[in-house]
This record gives C-alpha cells, sequence and structure tokens, in this order.
C-alpha cells in the first residue's frame, strides 16, 4: 500500500508541471473526444452495450447505423447538435474561466476551500477537471452531497455532459442504491455513504480525491466527516480534499483544516432587488400563491421559482395554483412544477426542461432549490421564510422534522437565485423586521440539534473513544452526547463504561437507525431473521399504500383487506409476502392499490440487507407463521418507544406520559380490538400525536426486554428476587468500572 501511494505521489511531483502546460490543449481534445462518446451513447442505448475496442470511426459507423434504424438523418444531427451544445454550456460556466488556476493550487495543496456563487459549476465540474487532468488513474474522485436527489442529479447531468451511460465511468451510490460499476472514476454520493465506507477502509484507498460538496449545509455526516478526512490526509500525501462552500463559512473551514488555501471562483451574478411583506404574513400558502399569481399576470417573462418548507405544502402550493389559473378567463399558460426528495425522478427532472416556447414555468421546491440543485432562467423568486429541519424534540424524545424560520444566510441564498440569467427580484413573505431580528445569521449546525446515535455507533467503532476528543469543527453540545448515549445504552449497544458491547459492534454494520439494527440482530436471536428482514426493509421505503383522491374509499377497503389485527408491522410483512406469492408482479400491486415502485425498492433494500447478513455469518431464518416471535423481536428493540391504553384508541407513552393516538389508518384502529400495550415505529406530529407502525405487545415481554424501564407488578417473593438481582447487577456493574477505572489509569501511567 505504501508502495503504491508512493508512486502516486511521485505522479503529482513529476507530471504534474506538465500537465498544467497541456491544459489548454486538453479542453479542445476533451470536447471533440467527448462528443465522439457522446454518439456512442446514443448507440448503447439501443441495447446491446458493449464498449467500442476499435476506436472512434467504428462509434461513427454505428452511430449512423443506428440512426437508419431509429431516428431520420435530420434528428441525429440535431442530437449532435445538442450534443456540441452541452459541452459549449460547460465552457460559459463561471468555474472554466479560473479552470487553470484552480488545477494549480490544488496540485500545490492537499485541501483546497473552494468558494464560488451557486451555479458557477462547482458540483458538475470540478470531478471531471480532476478527471480530465489524469487524477483518475489513481483511484476513483469521489464527491459528496448532503441530499439524495443532489448526488442522483448531478450524476446523471454529469454522465450527460462526459457522454457515458450512468452507473459507468460516472455513477452515484446512495443509501440501499448503488449505481456504480467496476468503470467508475467519478462517483457522487450522500456523505452518509461515504462516512460508512470509512467503516470498510479507513484510508479511503480507492480515492484519490474528494470533493466535499456544500459543506456550508453543515449536515450531520459531513460535520463528521470533517474530523475523518482531515486524520486521512495527514496519512496519505497523495490524497486532495476540497471542500466546497456557498461564500459564507470559508475562513472557518480553512482555519479547521490548519489554514489552507482558499480559492474564490468569481461569480458573475446579476442584481436581485428584495422586496419584504409590509406586515407579518399570516398564512404564508395563502401568501405565496397570490404572489405567484401577480408575477406571472403582470411581470415580463422570467420563470418562477417558489421556496416551501415541505411536500404537503408543496403539493397544496401547486394544486391552488392550478385551480386559480383554471378559473381565470385566457390566463397566459404556467407550467408548475413541485421538486421535493420523495417525487419520482423522472418528475424532479422535469425542473430543469425548457418549457414550450413562451411558456412561463413556475417551480415550487423545498430547501433543496436554495443551493444543491441549480436551475437556470429563474428571474423571480417567492420565499415563505421559512424550512423544515430534523432537530431532536425533547417532549417526543425522539428526532422530529419540524418548521423553523430561515437563517438569514439561507434566505440571502434563495433570493440570490433569481440573479443567475439576468437582474431579477426576490418576494420575501416575511417583513424587514422579523429579517432583523426574528432570524438567526446561520443555522445552528446539525450535530448540535439531533440524536447522534448513528454518530457515535460508528466513530465509537472507528475507535474513537473518547467523543468529546473527536476533532470537531463546533463539538455537539455535551447533553446531546450524553442523551444519545443513553439511548444505545438502553438499546445494549453500549456498556456501562460507554464501549460498544458484542451488539452494538455488529449492530454498525447495518445501514439503519440503530432501534432498526437491533430488530434484525434480535430476529437472529429469535429465529426469525426472514421476517423481519421484510419489516425493516418496508419501514426503510416511503410508504406502500396508494390512495387516489377519486378512488379513497375503493383503496382503503383494498387495504383493509390485509390488515393484521394486532399490528402494522406485520400487516406491513403480510402484503410482503402476498406480493412475492404472486411473483412480485406489478399488476397485482395495481389491483391492490399498493405501490409496485416502492414495493420493489423494498425487495432491493432487503436483499442488500441479506447480503450484509451474510457478510456477518448470520443466517437467514424463518419462524413461518409464529408471529409472535416477530413481535418480541419488535418490542425488543422499540420498548423505549412503548404505551399503554387509556382511552378509546388514545394511549399515552409508558415512560413520558404523553398522550399518542392510534391513527385511523392503522390496522388497529377501529376494529373493536384494542390491547393494552403497544409500542410504535415513530410518533407524527400533525393535529394530534400519532402513533405511526403501531404493534400490540405482551406487557411480560416489555418487562423481559425493557427491564430497564419497566417491571411487572410486584408480590413480595419477587421483590425480594427482584432486589436480589438487582443487587448482583449493581455489584457487576461496579466490578465492571472498576476494571475501566484500572485500566485508564494505567493507560495514564504509561504515557
Ligand atoms: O455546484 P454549483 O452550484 O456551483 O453549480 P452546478 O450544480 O455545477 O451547476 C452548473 C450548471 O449545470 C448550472 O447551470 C445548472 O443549470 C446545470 N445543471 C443542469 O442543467 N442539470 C443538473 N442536474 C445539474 C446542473
Ligand atoms: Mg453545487
Amino acid at each position: 500500500k505504501r508502495e503504491a501511494n508512493r508512486s502516486r505521489e511521485r505522479f503529482w511531483e513529476v507530471s504534474g508541471s506538465k500537465m498544467a502546460k497541456i491544459t489548454g490543449v486538453t479542453t479542445q481534445e476533451i470536447k471533440e473526444e467527448a462528443d465522439a462518446r457522446e454518439l456512442a451513447g446514443v448507440k448503447e442505448d439501443e441495447g446491446d452495450g458493449d464498449s467500442d475496442p476499435e476506436g472512434n470511426g467504428a462509434h461513427y459507423k454505428k452511430a449512423a447505423k443506428f440512426s437508419d434504424h431509429m431516428k431520420t438523418t435530420s434528428q441525429a444531427a440535431s442530437e449532435f447538435s445538442k450534443n456540441n451544445t452541452i459541452q459549449q454550456q460547460r465552457c460559459l460556466l463561471p468555474v472554466f474561466s479560473v479552470r487553470e488556476e484552480l488545477m494549480d493550487v490544488i496540485r500545490e495543496n492537499q485541501i483546497v476551500v473552494v468558494v464560488g456563487e451557486t451555479g458557477s459549476g462547482k458540483t458538475t465540474q470540478m470531478t471531471q477537471y480532476l478527471y480530465e487532468e489524469g487524477y483518475g488513474k489513481w483511484g476513483m474522485i469521489g464527491c459528496t452531497q448532503p441530499r439524495r436527489v443532489a448526488a442522483m442529479s448531478v450524476a446523471k447531468r454529469v454522465s450527460e455532459e462526459v457522454g457515458v451511460k450512468l452507473g459507468e465511468e460516472v455513477g452515484y451510490a446512495i443509501r440501499f442504491e448503488d449505481c456504480t460499476g467496476p468503470k467508475t472514476k467519478i462517483k457522487y454520493m450522500t456523505d452518509g455513504v461515504l462516512l460508512r465506507e470509512t467503516l470498510k477502509e479507513d484510508d479511503l484507498d480507492r480515492y484519490c480525491a474528494v470533493i466535499m460538496d456544500e459543506a456550508h449545509e453543515r449536515s450531520l455526516n459531513t460535520d463528521v466527516l470533517f474530523g475523518i478526512l482531515k486524520k486521512i490526509v495527514s496519512r496519505r500525501r497523495d490524497f486532495r480534499l476540497i471542500v466546497t462552500s456557498a461564500t459564507l463559512n470559508s475562513k472557518k473551514f480553512s482555519d479547521f483544516f490548519g489554514q489552507v488555501p482558499i480559492f474564490n471562483i468569481p461569480g458573475r451574478t446579476f442584481p436581485v432587488q428584495t422586496i419584504f411583506s409590509k406586515t407579518p404574513v399570516e398564512d404564508y400558502v395563502e401568501a405565496v400563491v397570490k404572489q405567484a399569481l401577480a408575477i406571472h399576470l403582470s411581470h415580463p417573462q422570467g420563470d418562477i421559482l417558489i421556496f416551501m418548507t415541505g411536500q404537503e405544502e408543496i403539493e397544496c402550493c401547486c394544486f391552488a395554483l392550478k385551480e386559480r389559473l383554471d378559473q381565470l378567463e385566457d390566463a397566459p399558460e404556467l407550467s408548475i412544477l413541485p421538486m421535493y426528495s420523495q417525487l419520482p425522478a423522472d418528475l424532479q427532472a422535469q425542473i430543469f426542461e425548457k418549457a414550450a416556447d413562451n411558456v412561463r414555468k413556475c417551480i415550487v421546491s423545498t430547501n433543496i432549490a436554495e443551493t444543491s440543485l441549480t436551475v437556470d432562467g429563474i428571474l423571480y423568486v417567492v420565499d415563505c421564510g421559512y424550512v423544515k429541519m430534523k432537530v431532536y424534540n425533547p417532549k417526543m424524545g425522539m428526532d422530529a422534522l419540524q418548521v423553523f424560520p430561515c437563517s438569514r444566510a439561507g434566505v440571502n441564498q434563495r433570493s440570490g437565485r433569481a440573479g443567475r440569467t439576468g437582474p431579477g427580484t426576490c418576494y420575501r413573505m416575511f417583513t424587514e423586521v422579523a429579517y432583523k431580528s426574528e432570524m438567526l445569521e446561520v443555522n445552528v449546525p446539525e450535530i448540535q440539534r439531533t440524536n447522534l446515535g448513528n454518530v457515535i455507533l460508528l466513530l465509537k467503532s472507528l475507535n474513537v473513544e473518547d467523543l468529546l476528543d473527536f476533532d470537531f469543527m463546533d463539538p455537539p453540545p455535551q447533553d446531546n452526547l450524553l442523551k444519545s448515549m443513553f439511548q444505545l445504552w438502553i438499546l445494549g449497544a453500549l456498556d456501562n463504561t460507554g464501549n460498544l458491547t458484542k451488539l452494538g459492534r455488529k449492530m454498525v454494520q447495518f445501514p439503519l437507525d440503530p432501534p432498526l439494527a437491533k430488530m434484525l440482530l434480535m430476529g437472529h436471536q429469535l429465529g426469525c431473521t426472514s421476517e423481519i428482514l421484510t419489516v425493516v426493509s418496508m419501514l426503510s421505503v416511503p410508504p406502500v399504500f396508494f390512495r387516489p383522491t377519486d378512488r379513497q374509499e375503493e383503496s382503503d377497503a383494498a387495504r383493509e383487506k390485509f390488515f393484521v389485527p394486532e399490528s402494522d408491522h406485520l400487516t406491513l410483512l403480510h402484503i410482503y409476502n402476498q406480493w412475492s406469492n404472486n411473483k412480485y408482479r406489478g399488476d397485482w400491486c395495481a389491483r391492490h392499490f399498493l405501490h409496485v415502485k416502492i414495493l420493489r425498492k423494498a425487495r432491493e433494500v432487503r436483499s442488500q440487507m441479506i447480503d450484509i447478513m451474510e457478510q456477518q455469518r448470520l443466517p437467514i431464518t424463518s419462524t413461518q407463521l409464529e408471529w409472535d416471535t416477530v413481535r418480541q423481536a419488535i418490542c425488543s428493540s422499540y420498548f423505549h418507544h412503548a404505551s399503554k391504553l387509556k382511552g378509546i384508541g388514545e394511549y399515552v407513552n409508558c415512560r413520558t406520559g404523553i398522550p399518542c393516538h392510534l391513527h385511523p389508518t392503522s390496522a388497529l384502529y377501529g376494529l373493536g380490538y384494542t390491547p393494552d400495550y403497544v409500542v410504535y415505529h415513530e410518533l407524527v406530529m400533525t393535529s394530534k400525536e400519532y402513533m405511526q407502525c403501531v404493534t400490540a405487545v405482551d406487557p411480560e415481554w416489555l418487562a423481559d426486554y425493557g427491564s430497564i424501564f419497566f417491571t411487572i407488578k410486584e408480590t413480595d417473593e419477587t421483590k425480594l428476587r427482584t432486589e436480589k438481582k438487582e443487587a448482583i447487577e449493581a455489584a457487576a456493574m461496579e466490578a465492571e468500572m472498576d476494571v475501566f477505572r484500572r485500566q485508564k489509569a494505567e493507560a495514564a501511567k504509561r504515557e
């Protein structure tokens, strides 16, 4: 390994300076080559897909044959010119004008912070530049994104620019979906995926360079990666790390990595006029709709970008816009396009497509269009001023997505989106006073506001013993750390001294939240991994039920047929089994109002989990129809979410006393069967606190698996027994602590 690293280092030193001189030429060559490859790509779509060993001539021949077959010559020609423009577009991006300087700085410095306005080409171009400069010879060029959608959409775009099929030279990886192959040189991925890769390969040897994109977002995984990658850079002199950020924070990043250079991509933006609301806005959805309509009906051409907080609001906003336009006589056409992470990929891609002539586009998006995705042609931004963020909710005792006012940095980013193609306008649905006095300067980084369970498991298994010692840019509040450690401790993942237990070590291997990982391992203990695998997979995908507005009753009836009365988890299991019995058929799903795509996704997740189980030498076991054990496994990992019956459909959380309700869509609802004790997957707050995905459990199981919290009411005899048990446990704990203290003292002495 050392040998390989050294030769890579030499590569930089020796050939680095030579390459700087030929960059001008390479760009042209690359252009031609990419055009040729693009043609080959056209052919590949036809189906036979083999690469071309004979060189470009053959590409053209095959492409011509393809065009004969599929298209008229003129269409093929326009295809070709489209390819040219995609390359021309590349040359028009701001980052292109500083390409050589940028590559020089990267060559001379192991770590560089790159700052540039959104849309300057950081995400799509830098990976390609590195590749074109030859970095790909020594390993992959990775680029991390805090959001799945961004990773997928950018990889797609870059594969088109390079002229290859997505998943070959250019690919992406997100949790449960790996679209890369042996040829992959440019890999986009979520920061979570790279973080998990450091578990398997602590020096990331497969990569020669990593771009940590959107670092200003300060996502939890990015923050942890900062510390890990900083170490890797110090161990591997051949490794390059590039951190990109929107204008803010760059100094902070540079300082963290030891005063590394900051490279600025000169922006080319137009002025944006911002208009605040004069009075506080009561209903921002309504306000946004009105504003967008006013723009559409009375302002000159230019597309509109609306910022909303989440899917429901976005759908509501799109619906209202359409409805009101329909009511107007001869209103000009408006192409209304929603954009959120759960939207199917083909619909997401529509926001980048050009609308028909004289049709205005109106994109209604979550925060994802703030910096992750850039759409050209926006001249108007309408900003509701709020954002959905994951925060730890002490009342629920878990993370929840909640709506908060944006930060000033956030709303300024948003307004900037109006000035990419010409002078624009941003309409803010909040007052200037609110902007100045109610908004924070920047968002609180995720690491300081969410549950750290996953991160703690991961760092512990990377042998970071004392988390307070880890090199965090902004350390999490100690209280957060302790709370999250407590949760891991009650699950049995950490021992009394805060070290990983055997169970904890196994849990880390699964890319799942700790309780789900534990559920799988309990499934192993109880001999029902096959069933638990299905339950876990179904919980890892969006809801499978399809409920079209015009056929609600029919679809509800179809759903009810699958109900297993004591459990929503088992209902999911039942659905999956039925689907499998029906040969995983799509028409069967359609008949039963189930989303086939989502079920397929669950099947994929399941098979990936099976791979991990096999690697861990955990056999696949099944209880057949003995589903009580399945409920026990669920109980053993979710006993912290236990509730006790209080009234009809009404429960209270056993530990916190918070009221929580059965959701009307639950299998347990309205069947005349309400068990005394249930556990739930999560609590969601809409009009009330609803438990989502509920399973009835035996109180004895709670006492067995959750003995940290629960005991069965005691008679004198059992009381004696319990006291004895507690005394033994306390002694064991003391002994454990003793050993730990002694080890620590010895270690200190050695130092
Ligand atoms: O990362 P940064 O914000 O600096 O820019 P980028 O994402 O690399 O975008 C550069 C250009 O690529 C923009 O003009 C986008 O419109 C275009 N792009 C696209 O057309 N389709 C995508 N899926 C992503 C980017
Ligand atoms: Mg970007």
